[in-house]
């Protein structure tokens, strides 16, 4: 197996520093484009074949390093009574919103297995086509950010409903977060089961909080999500964007590796979280649709500021965007590994 990412996730030398994208899979690929026009996104999430082929198609394409499982964050939100849709144009929408701590209370139980299995279903399949190429990410939404879309029912710019919660209802805010917390940990330990060789948790929106209150309430719900699972000594990255006045308390909250958007150099984001993680990140993901020159002397800034050392994940700070031209994207994989090889 291409073990790069395992490899630098572990802080172990490596050949040349792994790469791999947030949102690999996704619109901006024709052959993406083509199963979307028959499948709409649960489908294609809740049909392991189709899931698995998605998953492969940026390792066929692109060369990179590491598959990430095709699923969604908001999977989860269906079986716990939410009522989860995709709408073309308006993204996620939730039919029932949690607003109250009698909502909270009306949640109901998921049977991760019966309910969730399809996703260790994909990862079963997509870890068969891939024949140990590259190992397989698993993932699952952190507790602020799924919380969010819980109580938002969908997306949102200033958070108000989430935060009108957590500061009017803290004690229904924290059991909320509990029970998330204990849902994506049994989640993440059945994709792990399944056979994801790491896990991810995108808690992508948890830098609209303040670094005070991302400690009192979200930080102990994520930490209980990722202590656990790094006790299985598996990869555990910790993601979030604007998290730069709080990557050390992300990282105190767990994570063997912590996701960097590009809002913070790489250097001093690596700084601020310290020497014992691993760091992924954090190229822009709009220099993908620049000129090459200006892409290329992008990635070069977050080589040199990782200059070498074990443990950086090449990365974009946030998801590839559907404008992405995919040649873009390969010419970037071949780069990223002439530029930063090295002998063993
Ligand atoms: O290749 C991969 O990265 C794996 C698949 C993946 C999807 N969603 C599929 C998807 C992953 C890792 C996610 C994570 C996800 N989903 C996040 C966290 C990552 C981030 O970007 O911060 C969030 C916030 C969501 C919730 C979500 N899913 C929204 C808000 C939307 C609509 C907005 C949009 O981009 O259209 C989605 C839809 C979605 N999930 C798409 C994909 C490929 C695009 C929609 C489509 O095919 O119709």
């Amino acid at each position: 197996m291409n073990d790069r990412f395992l490899r630098a996730c572990r802080r172990e030398p490596v050949d040349a520093t792994p790469v791999w994208f947030l949102r690999q899979a996704g619109r901006y690929m024709a052959e993406y484009r083509a199963i979307r026009q028959h499948h709409s996104l649960l489908e294609i999430c809740r049909t392991p074949r189709l899931a698995a082929e998605v998953t492969l198609q940026p390792i066929d394409r692109l060369d990179v390093d590491a598959a990430i499982v095709f699923a969604d964050i908001l999977l989860p939100l269906e079986p716990l009574g939410a009522g989860l849709e995709f709408t073309p144009g308006d993204g996620p929408t939730l039919a029932r919103p949690v607003r109250s701590a009698a909502d909270v209370d009306r949640l109901r139980d998921v049977d991760v297995a019966a309910d969730l299995g399809f996703v260790g279903e994909s990862i079963r399949e997509a870890k068969r086509a891939l024949g140990g190429r590259v190992p397989l990410i698993g993932f699952a939404g952190g507790p602020f950010t799924v919380a969010s879309y819980l109580i938002e029912g969908g997306s949102t710019r200033n958070f108000v409903a989430t935060k009108r919660l957590l500061y009017s209802e803290p004690e229904a805010w924290h059991r909320l977060l509990g029970r998330l917390a204990r849902l994506t940990l049994e989640y993440l330990e059945m994709q792990l089961d399944a056979g994801a060789d790491a896990v991810q948790i995108f808690d992508s929106w948890v830098g609209a909080l303040s670094p005070r209150d991302y400690r009192t309430l979200v930080a102990p719900h994520a930490r209980a999500i990722l202590e656990p699972l790094a006790r299985r000594g598996v990869p555990v990255i910790h993601f979030g964007t604007q998290t730069a006045g709080m990557l050390r308390d992300l990282r105190d909250a767990g994570g063997t590796v912590i996701g960097l958007d590009w809002r913070v150099d790489l250097a001093r984001g690596w700084e601020a979280v310290g020497e014992g993680v691993a760091v992924q990140g954090n190229l822009d993901p709009v220099a993908l649709l620049g000129p090459w020159p200006e892409l290329a002397r992008a990635a070069r800034a977050v080589l040199e500021d990782a200059s070498g050392r074990p443990g950086h994940v090449f990365n974009v700070g946030h998801g590839i965007l559907p404008e992405t031209p995919v040649d873009a994207v390969r010419d970037l994989v071949r780069f990223v590994r002439e530029e930063s090889a090295r002998p063993r």
